[in-house]
């Protein structure tokens, strides 16, 4: 067993400008130079492990997973503003949930969804068709459909347009804090003096007071409405049969809103991108859209049959997957592929940089849908993750970027402008970093 090469500490201090700046190519050039595993002085301080080897990303994530948690940035900080749920918690507590949650999520019962998430993108297309001929930026307008899809499909008529576009301002600022907070850690005292802890703490507590009462309101009902705010009222613990308390109810309402419309507003964005840069796909498109779902009601089962639609989606996931590194901590000494992990390390998996190896995926940099309809086993692609904590909210993404997709493409048509541009931001997630400008026709 070997130790990952350690990259010197003076060379990732020279870096540490361009590191926070632009952190994917200076993976990209650590890849090159010491290759797909390597030990890393984050900010010159914190030493890491990083990989974008498959397969010790499987090991982390799938194979040996219970000697890993997730680390403090998400456990903790996130915690503070929207709460102990799914995507916050460790442990057991999070077993017990995720066991309690999951089915809500399978595909048959998302399904009965496929309603909701129509109503909500018919009505963003009808604004969009006021705005035909126009240069517009995608990126706030996807975020605008990615977050009423979800305000729709939890609360489906229970929540005000006012509501919706309080919480999706509130989390909005939040997040920017959050990020804020978790880059710079000792400014926290600076905060505290300042009125900016209190402050957002307010913000926090505001959007609170609004997903109870809707919950309170539900709460009364005799019936749950197929949402998924019904859902998560009606499931019941498996050993005695009890459901969740109000506060566990607004924990994981606030982390379904949070997790669920970022990264699907990138994914949406990258994929207007893609087709507008790859025309001949858009018109074969058209075509499967033409032949299958005409002019009848979309169907979950008709849209999982689609194959370029699906291949389209896919492949835009892994040249730019919204999530594009994951964090984990060990527990215990550990080794994966004769790499020594010694307990306490933190590793990195870099998803995006996965999708891009030469070893896994013929011609990387190429957009090839098809190479997701020929095979569809791909050891090397992590867009939802892997293992027990992979995205519980997989095939409602799926569903919702499939009803996109069909919806706009009946509609219209895009190109590419000399504003539009493919660079992209890594926060979190994965954006475009000035917007994305296309034409709408
Ligand atoms: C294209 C869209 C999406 C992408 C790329 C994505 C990606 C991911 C990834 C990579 C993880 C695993 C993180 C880790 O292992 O550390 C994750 C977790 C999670 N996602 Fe998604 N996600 C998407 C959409 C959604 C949606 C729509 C929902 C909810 C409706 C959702 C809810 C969650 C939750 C609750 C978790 C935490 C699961 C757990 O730890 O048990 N996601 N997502």
């Amino acid at each position: 067993m070997s130790q990952a090469p350690l990259i010197p500490r003076y060379k990732s201090l020279r870096r540490t400008f361009s590191f926070v700046h632009e952190p994917i190519p200076v993976f990209s050039d650590y890849i090159k130079a010491y290759g797909d595993t390597f030990q890393v002085y984050l900010g010159g301080v914190k030493k890491v492990l990083v990989t974008a080897n498959p397969k010790v990303m499987r090991h982390v994530l799938q194979k040996n997973h219970k000697n890993y948690s997730k680390s403090e940035i998400q456990t903790d900080l996130l915690a503070q503003y929207v709460g102990n749920g799914l995507l916050t918690s460790d442990g057991d507590y999070w077993f017990k949930q995720r066991r309690l949650i999951q089915p809500g999520f399978h595909k048959q019962r998302i399904k009965s969804l496929v309603g909701l998430i129509q109503a909500a993108i018919d009505k963003q297309m009808d604004t969009l068709e006021s705005e035909r001929g126009k240069e517009l930026d995608f990126y706030p307008r996807m975020m605008d459909i990615a977050f009423s899809i979800i305000g729709n499909a939890m609360f489906s008529e229970y929540a005000t347009q006012n509501d919706l576009a309080k919480i999706e301002e509130s989390i909005y600022v939040l997040q920017q804090f959050i990020v804020k907070r978790a880059r710079q850690p000792f400014m926290y005292p600076v905060y505290w003096m300042n009125g900016k802890l209190k402050k957002y703490n307010g913000i926090a507590r505001d959007i609170e007071g609004l997903v109870l009462n809707i919950i309170r309101t539900r709460k009364q009902l005799p019936k749950q409405p197929d949402d998924l705010l019904g859902m998560l009222i009606d499931t019941r613990y498996e050993d005695d049969n009890t459901p969740m308390s109000e506060e566990q109810l607004l924990w994981e309402s606030n982390i379904l809103f949070v997790a669920g419309h970022e990264t699907t507003a990138n994914a949406l964005c990258w994929m207007l991108y893609l087709l507008a840069k790859n025309p001949q796909y858009v018109d074969n498109l058209k075509n499967e859209i033409k032949e299958h779902v005409g002019v009848e009601e979309l169907s979950f089962d008709v849209l999982m049959k689609m194959p370029l639609l699906n291949g389209i989606i896919l492949e835009a996931m892994r040249m730019f997957p919204p999530a594009w590194i994951l964090d984990r901590v060990a527990h215990e000494d550990d080794q994966a592929e004769g790499i020594d992990i010694p307990k306490g390390t933190m590793v990195l998996p870099l998803v995006y940089h996965a999708h891009y190896r030469e070893e896994d995926w013929e011609a990387p940099d190429v957009f090839r849908p098809e190479r997701f309809i020929q095979t569809k086993n791909q050891a090397a692609y992590f867009p939802f993750g892997a293992g027990p904590r992979m995205c519980i909210g997989n095939n409602f993404a799926m569903l919702e970027m499939q009803i996109f997709l069909v919806q706009f493409f009946k509609k219209f048509e895009l190109e590419v402008t000399p504003n539009t541009s493919g660079k992209l931001k890594a926060l979190i997630t994965i954006k475009p970093e000035k917007g994305m400008r296309l034409k709408l026709i």
